[in-house]
């Protein structure tokens, strides 16, 4: 069994440690302008001309079923999509406002489409939920608002009132809650209360005090108890959720140390909506390394796509998805149910060590391949049983403490790794434990 114990919380986080691998969907009206899903307060954009967005939004070739199919393919357990992201548009059927998906030509709830079509694939599902909102008239303009450089800002906030827009967001999250069946994991996005210097008092971020964070997550698990929840409201909850970098190890709490539960988010390309002219995707090495490292450390790895306006995957996406499906299919049992080495196991350089949570398999991932035909794991060869390859099960020999090329510890493994390395992006070694 592992020895790693983390910070107790209220949510369900048992199923989220083993299932490790989630896909992140962020998809609204900014789809369609195809230039980042903060574009509207990037470029300014009045509401006014926001607006065509909303009544032009009618993604053809959404297919909930074809999402979840493609994600479950890529060895994805679980999914988070954005109900609504900072622009203020709902992908649900939301009796709180009319800037829903419903009331655009597609006239669909996406949200129930989703939740229904990626429970059918035996996927767990999640729901992002900004707490940011560039659209509802009671969201007080601060220095991340679309409209901050308005010359009667000020004036306007004098009309705008938080209080109702914290209970316009109680209102919506019960809705979520309540009329999609059960919701496994509840994101909310995101706080800012340190504000910038040489920002104005009446710009300021904004916290889990604007937010009334407290009666917000109360509100949630009012409905559904065990939900795991974020920790972006600024009260921490169940996930850490470190975004677009990799962690050093671990997460711990920043106040007592203790291990949390923790999930990092990346994009294949840098931005979550899509992003038509983004030329930086991520080589197929760099992705499942995101993943291989992720688990080593003990966490998950929410990996998004951004659909196109029209509503599918583009084919950049699909390949990148393509690289996970091939990975996964063959080294999947290195990242379900599996977390951190315990200590006693070191990794060798340029490697990533994951164990089964029943502590009975090593899994060595080579992030590059040996130059010679020895393989050498220090001080471990009494506890190792039997070795193989991991994506084609073939036996890899080894001795205890001797090498022919050069001198061991007694007590080292010396594995014979075949001169060529197989066609694998990232091999595992697995190594049955006595
Ligand atoms: C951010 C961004 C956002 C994205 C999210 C994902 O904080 O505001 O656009 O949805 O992170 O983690």
């Amino acid at each position: 069994m592992s020895s790693y114990v983390t910070k107790k919380t209220q949510g369900d986080t048992a199923w989220f440690t083993r299932d490790r691998f989630g896909m992140f969907i962020h998809f609204g009206l900014y789809s369609m302008a195809a230039r980042h899903e903060w574009f509207k307060t990037n470029e300014k954009v009045p509401e006014t001309k926001y607006d065509v967005y909303f009544d032009l939004f009618d993604p053809d070739l959404f297919d909930a079923k074809e999402w979840a199919r493609r994600a479950k393919a890529a060895g994805m357990k679980y999914a988070v999509l954005t109900a609504k992201h900072h622009e203020g548009f709902c992908l649900f059927d939301s009796r709180y406002t009319d800037y829903k998906s419903t009331n655009t030509p597609f006239g669909r709830d996406i949200v129930k489409e989703y939740a229904e079509a990626f429970r059918a694939e035996g996927l767990r599902v999640g729901l992002y939920y900004s707490l940011i909102d560039w659209h509802h008239p009671q969201f007080p303009i601060d220095h991340l608002h679309p409209r901050r450089d308005d010359a009667d800002a000020k004036e306007q906030n004098e009309k705008r009132d938080m209080r109702v827009y914290a209970q316009y967001m109680r209102d919506q999250v019960r809705e979520l809650l309540t009329n999609y069946g059960k919701i496994d994991i509840l994101w909310f996005d995101f706080s800012y209360s340190h504000t910038p210097e040489g920002v104005p008092d009446y710009l300021r971020g904004k916290g889990k005090d604007d937010w009334e964070a407290e009666k917000l997550i109360e509100t949630a698990r009012s409905i559904q108890p065990d939900i795991v929840i974020d920790n972006r409201t600024e009260i921490d909850q169940d996930i850490w959720t470190p975004e677009q970098y990799q962690p050093e190890d671990w997460v711990r709490h920043p106040e007592t140390g203790e291990l949390v539960v923790w999930e990092t988010c990346q994009t294949f390309s840098g931005s979550w909506g899509y992003y038509r002219d983004e030329m930086t995707w991520k080589s197929p090495e760099i992705l499942i390394r995101l993943l291989v490292d992720t688990v080593s450390k003990g966490g998950n790895l929410l990996m998004n796509v951004g659909p196109t306006g029209r509503g599918n995957f583009d084919k950049r996406a699909e390949n990148a998805l393509r690289v996970y499906e091939e990975w996964m299919r063959l080294n999947s049992r290195s990242i379900y149910a599996c977390t951190k080495a315990e200590p006693e196991f070191v990794s060798p350089r340029d490697c990533r060590l994951t164990q089964s949570a029943d502590g009975k398999k090593l899994y060595v991932h080579l992030f590059s391949y040996p130059s010679f035909p020895f393989f050498v794991m220090q001080g471990i060869a009494d506890k190792v049983r039997y070795a193989q390859f991991l994506h084609d099960g073939s036996e890899l020999l080894f001795t205890a403490g001797k090498c022919p090329w050069f001198d061991v510890g007694l007590n080292d493994l010396v594995l014979s790794v075949p001169p060529v390395k197989p066609d694998v992006v990232v091999p595992v070694i697995e190594l049955f434990l006595k």
